[in-house]
């Protein structure tokens, strides 16, 4: 059988052990060839496939390292159109690719959904820092990016409390909070801004007001899909249709533009950005993208595709892609760490 392996969207902790733990396991079952797409869905949509043979060599000692020895891309549609469409399948008939295992978000999903129109089987491995993947209670790389964060604030608050400022941190997490929650909770943030709580101002100038008299530093984090009540569209959602998106910054600097009149101290934002998603994944992060990349191959050796390896109570699972194609897992308003965020005092803005 020979089994095309590809990366698609955001880049994300674990990626490179995923692939190795697919190939070796696909090798060592036996009977099977392993090609690595280049770029995500980009590599088979060109006028000449990109693809290479994976050796159990090749994919030897890369499990600690992040990114993606395939290369991956954002925009490559497969579906655009039907001149593309039909390309991809002449590509994946003069590659002879049986199944392809997708390692992607949900938009990778929804386009390995997508290509059974041509026939072309998959099996999907759910990725993102931002933890968002429907079905799946913990995506590989959301770990690494955690600590990422909750260190980078960790550094910021001892800057804080050394020039006595507000600082606001903004954490990635498009759609969903789950990044700003945990990191915020465990670099104990003053104040945590999610996309699912629209906040109001008045309660976030008031902890910081208390906390100008006490403390005299305040450490705010900041999800980046967060918006103020009433605010219509999200700062996100504002580039996208601005003709100017430079001069719009991001919901970190929104929101010190409307605090700063408000405060004695002054207030600084730090985007985190990209280094969120690069650096070598943690330990737990390793294990868990190694179990999705064997339970992958062993959902191609029984035939079961269209199905994405998935996280369900602690163990792994599998659900058809089709559930979980272009949907977003947002946390619950009435999630535990929610909860006892107010309980321990940190203001959720509301
Ligand atoms: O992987 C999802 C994500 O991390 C989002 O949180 C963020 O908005 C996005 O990637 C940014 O990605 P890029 O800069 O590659 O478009």
């Amino acid at each position: 059988m020979r089994v095309g392996v590809l990366t698609g969207g955001g880049d994300c902790p674990g990626l490179n052990a995923v692939i190795r733990a697919v190939t070796k396991s696909l090798i060592h079952h036996g009977h099977c060839e392993v090609l690595g797409i280049e770029d995500g869905f980009e590599g088979l949509r060109g006028e000449a496939s990109r693809a290479r043979l994976l050796t159990w060599d090749q994919v030897s000692g890369i499990v600690h390292m992040g990114g993606t020895i395939l290369g991956t891309s954002n925009s490559a549609n497969p579906l655009k159109d039907d001149a593309t469409l039909a390309q991809v399948e002449r590509n994946v008939r003069a590659l002879g690719l049986d199944v392809v295992v997708a390692i992607g978000g949900d938009g990778t999903m929804s386009l390995a959904h997508g290509l059974a129109r041509i026939g072309l089987q998959c099996v999907g491995v759910p990725k993102t820092i931002d933890n968002d993947i429907a079905l799946c209670e913990r995506s590989f790389g959301f770990d690494t990016a955690v600590a990422t964060a909750t260190d980078a604030m960790r550094r910021i608050e001892s800057t804080a409390y050394s020039h006595h400022r507000v600082m606001i941190v903004e954490t990635m997490g498009r759609h969903a909070g789950w990044l700003a929650l945990e990191s915020g909770i465990a670099a104990a943030a003053d104040v945590i801004l999610l996309p699912e709580i629209d906040y109001d101002l008045q309660p976030i100038i008031e902890r910081c007001r208390r906390r100008e008299q006490r403390q005299r530093y305040t450490v705010i984090c900041i999800g980046e899909g967060a918006k103020e009540r009433g605010a219509g569209l999200t700062v996100r959602e504002q580039v996208a249709h601005s003709p100017d998106p430079v001069r719009l910054g991001g919901v970190g600097h929104v929101l010190r533009q409307r605090l700063q009149p408000h405060l004695q101290s002054e207030v600084r934002t730090t985007v985190l950005g990209h280094v969120q998603r690069g650096g070598d994944p943690t330990a737990f992060d390793r294990v868990l993208a190694t179990r999705f990349g064997h339970r992958a191959a062993q959902l191609v050796i029984d035939g079961q595709f269209g199905h994405m390896v998935t996280l369900q109570g602690g163990h792994i699972a599998s659900v058809p892609i089709a559930q979980v194609a272009n949907t977003q897992r947002k946390v619950p308003l009435d999630h535990e760490l929610i909860a006892i965020a107010r309980a321990i005092d940190v203001c959720l803005g509301e």
